[in-house]
């Protein structure tokens, strides 16, 4: 790949918390790497938080960000009340970064904020995943109208690329995905199988690993893992769903006894997330103790069924602010890859 040298590419980032937050560190600790094997600088040009935004069309400076901590509001480049939905269009940036959290049913803020940009020539990053379940191919048709690039590994097991995918087998042909998309489930059934405790107390554990939604209903009622199958789906198969179609069914009624029969057994019981034969299911199955399926702790897998190649497998942890973060630098590579190199 050859780049121009020292080409300045513009960013905006919405949202501070945590996928926010790693995704400044970890560009802080790779400017310098990127500049000097790339020839890029990636600057970014405003931070939009829920009640104001720092804004700076030079660059802002990242290190004083990160030294501020919380108290980002102090510094004299921030702008009270300014929200991003009003202001993206404005921003001469060439990429937007969307990481606020997921509203399950509306989508929103976020898909406001990505349908600005693309509209305002600015290509997309996201790790906002309600977006992509509930209006993908929507937003794929303004991004393709609008000759922009729309990337988002991290919604679906976070750093490990699975959408990537798509391209990397280009030759070949995906025929079904046998996967497990939810970290807090997946800790939960290995907990109780493990060590035989509680749903209850296997659900605090992972509330206090971080690992849970804020509402973790979504994670063990499987609206997490079904919300994540629809992405993989529609992007590696060429799907059109939305969550509304798929089969879910949740883990919060498995008792200690049927866990412990399975083992017994030979089989464990997993939280799978599948696409078959135009269906999408959600729902608890037995795996045998060596499938690539059984997997512990927080860890994701995606088992992609090919025509002409078997499985692949591709395992990792599946959630996490660095994680989160290495995804999007990856996105914002693969966008700069194409857009700035000759
Ligand atoms: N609550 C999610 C999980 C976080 O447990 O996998 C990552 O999307």
């Amino acid at each position: 790949m050859v780049l121009l040298a020292s080409k300045i590419i513009k960013t905006i980032l919405i949202g501070k918390g945590n996928v926010g937050e790693s995704f400044i560190n970890l560009l802080y600790e790779k400017n310098n790497y990127l500049n000097q094997k790339l020839g890029i600088e990636i600057k970014v040009i405003a931070i939009f938080e829920i009640d104001g935004a720092l804004i700076d069309d030079d660059g802002i400076n990242l290190k004083e960000i990160i030294e501020s901590k919380e108290n980002f509001r102090e510094l004299k480049y921030w702008n009270k009340g300014v929200l991003a939905k009003d202001k993206i269009k404005e921003l001469n940036a060439d990429i937007l970064i969307e990481t606020t959290p997921t509203n399950v049913k509306t989508g929103e803020p976020a898909i406001t904020h990505i349908k600005e940009a693309l509209k305002s020539n600015k290509d997309v990053i996201s790790s906002n995943k309600a977006p992509f379940y509930l209006k993908y191919h929507e937003l794929e048709k303004l991004a393709k109208d609008n000759n922009r690039l729309m990337r988002f590994e991290a919604t679906v097991g976070s750093a490990i690329p699975c959408l990537a995918m798509e391209e990397l087998l280009n030759g070949n042909i995906i025929e079904g995905i046998y996967a497990i998309l939810n970290g807090t489930s997946n800790y939960i059934l290995s907990r109780m199988t493990s060590e035989g405790i509680s749903f209850e107390f296997a659900l605090k554990e992972a509330q206090e690993l971080g690992y849970a939604e804020a509402d973790p209903t979504l994670d063990i009622e499987g609206y997490d893992a079904a919300g994540k199958l629809v992405i993989l789906a529609n992007k590696l198969m060429g799907w059109n769903k939305t969550i509304d179609d798929v089969e879910i069914q949740g883990i919060s009624k498995i008792k200690n006894q049927v866990v412990e029969l399975a083992k017994s057994e030979d089989v464990l019981v997993k939280h799978l997330a599948i696409a078959e034969s135009d269906k999408l299911i959600v729902e608890p199955r037995l795996v045998k103790k060596d499938s690539p399926l059984a997997i512990n702790g927080t860890l994701n897998v995606v088992q992609i069924k090919t025509r002409y190649a078997g499985d692949i497998i591709l395992t990792g942890r599946g959630a996490g602010g660095n994680e989160a973060a290495s995804a999007i630098i990856n996105d914002l590579l693969y966008i700069v890859s194409r857009r700035f190199s000759n």
